[in-house]
């Protein structure tokens, strides 16, 4: 893959919240995670992991306790990315809280992006009440849902979402 073949990589993925009830194949979930298992983390630790969710109610429950978000019940597969406090804080105490969300992030996004490569559609979703995920999914303690990725085949927005230019952004030697 060149630079260019990347960026339109890149740019063809959009968050998707129409899903079909086709369901996603045992082998695209398997790869999807593998790649996962590739994400950079703070000291090598790996401090994340994941709920592979398909269950009907308890994607109901989910969705409810994302606000009523319905993509989250029509996607046939979600899956409940988690930061794993004890793995990066036994390491470096309270600043593996930020290491296990940055590792979680990172892993999810892996995650979007190899679904995006199977030509399967994804929604980030961060709206959420922790306490109620994290008793649904029967959670840890120290584990924290940082997405619900809902993942299945859709249908691509009519309007792609815009960014702003990208000199915003950047701020050159100071901010
Ligand atoms: C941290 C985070 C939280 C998000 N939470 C939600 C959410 O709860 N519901 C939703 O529909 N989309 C959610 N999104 C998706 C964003 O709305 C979407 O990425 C953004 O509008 C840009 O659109 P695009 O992904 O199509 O490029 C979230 C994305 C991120 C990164």
């Amino acid at each position: 893959m060149n630079s260019s073949d990347f960026y339109d990589f890149i740019e063809t993925r959009s968050s998707v919240r129409d899903f079909s009830s086709d369901p996603v194949s045992d082998e695209d979930l398997n790869y999807i995670i593998k790649c996962a298992g590739k994400s950079p983390s703070a000291g090598n630790r790996e401090s994340w992991d994941v709920v592979i969710v398909t269950d009907e109610s308890i994607k109901e429950d989910l969705s409810d306790a994302a606000f009523g978000q319905e993509h989250i019940i029509q996607a046939p597969v979600v899956l409940a990315v988690c930061a794993n406090y004890v793995r990066s804080m036994s390491q470096y105490g309270e600043r593996g809280i930020l290491y296990a969300v940055e590792d979680a992030s990172i892993a999810a996004t892996y995650m979007m992006l190899a679904a995006h490569s199977l030509r399967l559609q994804t929604c980030w979703t961060g709206a959420f009440d922790d306490d109620e995920i994290s008793e649904i999914l029967g959670l840890l303690k120290h584990a924290r849902p940082v997405t619900l990725l809902a993942i299945g085949h859709g249908t691509l927005p009519e309007y792609r979402a815009e960014r702003m230019p990208i000199s915003e952004h950047v701020h050159e030697e100071t901010w």
